[in-house]
């Protein structure tokens, strides 16, 4: 596919001393970049949501890793490792669910443990494949994605998976941009994806830009929507896809995947091997990170519920393994996912 035609948007801009991050809670009315001068500064990022989406944080943290280093002298990697393992840890710290941030800084350490007086530019050089890697990956994934769909389909995703969370065309959305361009999807759907709108306020923005014509659902619409027949797919990105296929994502994914079943509707997930995590055996055993109350009660910053009223606010949720019916990673296809299945394709464990 012509993958210039789409897919403009990049989140991420490493600067050579600094690290500029696209401030994605400012999206679609303000079009900004954050500069971050120090690590630190990333990992508030990452915690404030500046950045987000799986594979972005992971990449952030792999810049953010760089900066640590360049803010400290060492002979080799090893020395170095030393010096910038309490900020190695705050990056780590910053959002507990995603897989990728945890995964994107075990390959910063082995990196780092591995390399002699030229560590820094050999940390530099792994920021920079990690980015070109995710892309890759995302394009190759759509395609993967976009052939297990029939043409003329209609979809509906949730969250954002695109480039403003990869470092481009994404991975769910990226199979979207994949089936619009090979004319096997027809229509898409967004869901708004309280409480933080990413679907809403990024999603539809970022199909926008593409061309792509959206259409916009509140959440508690979804399942109505499917009983119509207007959607044949629903397909999501991840945050962590556990050994036996349970997959982590945005709040109301699971919802989502129960409507997707009981209508008869096939349900996808699209991530890249850095979401697969094949030590964490299962759902349950995730860290569902918790946010601040505060991001329900109030909307654009404005208090809409009555004082004193408490909130819960998860911000993901587990779509147990039974209910996918297909993961698509760059490696491949799991169908049904079983243990067995992830194992075919990550007896490894993830990238
Ligand atoms: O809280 P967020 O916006 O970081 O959550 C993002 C999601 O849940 C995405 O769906 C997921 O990371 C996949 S992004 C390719």
């Amino acid at each position: 596919m012509d993958f210039d035609r789409y897919d403009r948007i990049r989140p991420i801009r490493w600067e050579g001393d600094h690290l500029a991050l696209l401030d994605q809670r400012r999206l679609p009315a303000v079009v900004e970049y954050v500069q971050c001068a120090d690590s630190d500064a990333v990992a508030t990022a990452i915690r404030d949501l500046v950045v987000r989406g799986a594979p972005a944080i992971g990449i952030a943290a792999a810049w953010g890793a760089v900066l640590a280093g360049q803010a400290v002298q060492a002979a080799d990697g090893a020395q170095a490792l030393e010096l910038m393992t309490p900020a190695l840890g705050r990056l780590q710290a910053a959002r507990p669910t995603a897989v990728n941030l945890m995964w994107a800084l075990a390959r910063v350490r082995r990196t780092l443990l591995a390399s002699g007086s030229d560590w820094l530019n050999v940390l530099a050089g792994q920021a920079r494949s990690i980015e070109a890697e995710d892309l890759a990956a995302n394009r190759h994934m759509g395609a993967l994605g976009a052939a297990l769909i029939a043409p003329g389909s209609g979809v509906l995703t949730h969250c954002n998976t695109g480039s403003l969370a990869t470092a481009g065309f994404g991975t769910a959305l990226g199979v979207i941009r994949a089936g619009v361009a090979g004319d096997r999807i027809a229509r898409v759907f967004a869901s708004e994806t309280r409480p933080w709108l990413q679907g809403a306020r990024l999603t539809v923005w970022e199909l926008l830009q593409d061309g792509i014509p959206a259409t916009l659902v509140a959440d508690a619409a979804a399942a109505h929507l499917m009983k119509t027949g207007a959607v044949q797919w629903v397909i999501v990105g991840a945050d962590r896809i556990c050994a036996n296929g349970d997959t982590a994502n945005k709040i109301g994914t699971y919802s989502h995947a129960i409507a997707a079943r009981h209508h008869g509707l096939k349900f996808m997930v699209v991530a890249p091997s850095s979401t697969v995590d094949m030590d964490t055996a299962r759902g349950e055993d995730i860290e569902i990170e918790m946010r601040d109350p505060a991001e329900l009660l109030a909307v654009s910053g404005q208090r809409t519920v009555a004082e004193g009223v408490e909130a819960w606010n998860p911000v993901f949720d587990v779509t147990p393994a039974e209910l996918i019916d297909a993961i698509v990673t760059e490696r491949g296809v799991v169908e049904r996912p079983t243990v067995q299945g992830m194992r075919a394709l990550f007896a490894e464990g993830g990238a």
